[in-house]
């Protein structure tokens, strides 16, 4: 199963993508994460990411899409995979077309979650993630049962450097100016399909599992 989650930052594609990778065994492909990696370990594409991540804009497609292809070729990828804020821009979805069709794959499913401008600020400011294993927490929200610390494995939780109220709004904007216009890309395709992502955690991973599972 070949799947791709979209949605403006904050939506929850990283949180819902946690459950959905365990349920069906198959890798998770961020490349949001694929450059904080990069970034904290000080490699020349993390240099070169952070120029732009820590403004809230969208690295060049060059440099994504050449992520992904290396990614997409991997032997755990045969099975499925799950991109999560990939592809962000038409020219982006239109490398993702071709390297899918050079490695004989097609996309199965496009999930959108929807959720409202004016909560995303509350969520993306109030996000905490774990260091050693990156899950996903909030402060309100989604808590840990010791504050800072991860329930999974124990490891501190911080902040990212782009949740701050100013970043955020570069990154909403780059979202509705580049990355929006692909929901129109996938409807066309007939594979979008639509979640509230407002509802709780849980009941957001029951309406994707669902879909996911072809009952609905
Ligand atoms: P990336 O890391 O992908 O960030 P993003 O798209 O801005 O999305 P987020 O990770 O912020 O949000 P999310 O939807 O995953 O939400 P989450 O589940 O964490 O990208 C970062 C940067 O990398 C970009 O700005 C860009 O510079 C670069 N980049 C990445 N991909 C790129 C590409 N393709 N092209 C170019 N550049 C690229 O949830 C958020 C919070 O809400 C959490 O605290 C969570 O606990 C909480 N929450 C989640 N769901 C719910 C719910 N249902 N109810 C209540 N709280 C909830
Ligand atoms: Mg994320
Ligand atoms: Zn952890």
């Amino acid at each position: 199963m070949n799947v791709l989650f979209m949605g403006p930052p904050g939506a929850g594609k990283g949180t819902q993508a946690e459950k959905i990778v365990e349920e069906f065994q198959i890798p998770h492909i961020s490349t949001g994460d694929a450059f904080r990696l990069a970034m904290s370990q000080g490699t020349p594409l993390g240099v070169e990411a952070k120029s732009y991540v820590d403004k809230g804009l969208l690295v060049p497609d060059e440099i994504t899409n050449g992520i992904v292809k290396e990614r997409l070729a991997q032997p755990d990828c045969a099975k499925g995979f799950l991109l999560d804020g990939y592809p962000r821009t038409l020219a982006q979805a239109e490398a993702l077309d071709e390297m899918l069709s050079s490695l004989g794959k097609t996309l199965n499913h496009v999930v959108n979650l929807k959720v409202d401008r004016n909560l995303l600020l509350a969520r993306l400011t109030g996000r905490r993630i774990c260091r050693s294993c990156g899950a996903t927490y909030h402060v309100m929200f989604n808590a840990p049962k010791q504050e800072g610390v991860c329930d999974k494995c124990g490891g501190e939780l911080y902040q990212r450097s782009d949740d701050t109220e100013e970043k955020v709004g570069t990154r909403l904007d780059e979202y509705l100016n580049k990355t929006a216009p692909l929901l129109d890309f996938y409807g066309n395709k007939g594979i979008l399909y639509e979640v509230n992502g407002e509802q709780d955690i849980q009941a957001v991973t029951a309406e994707i599992h669902a879909h996911l599972r072809g009952q609905s």
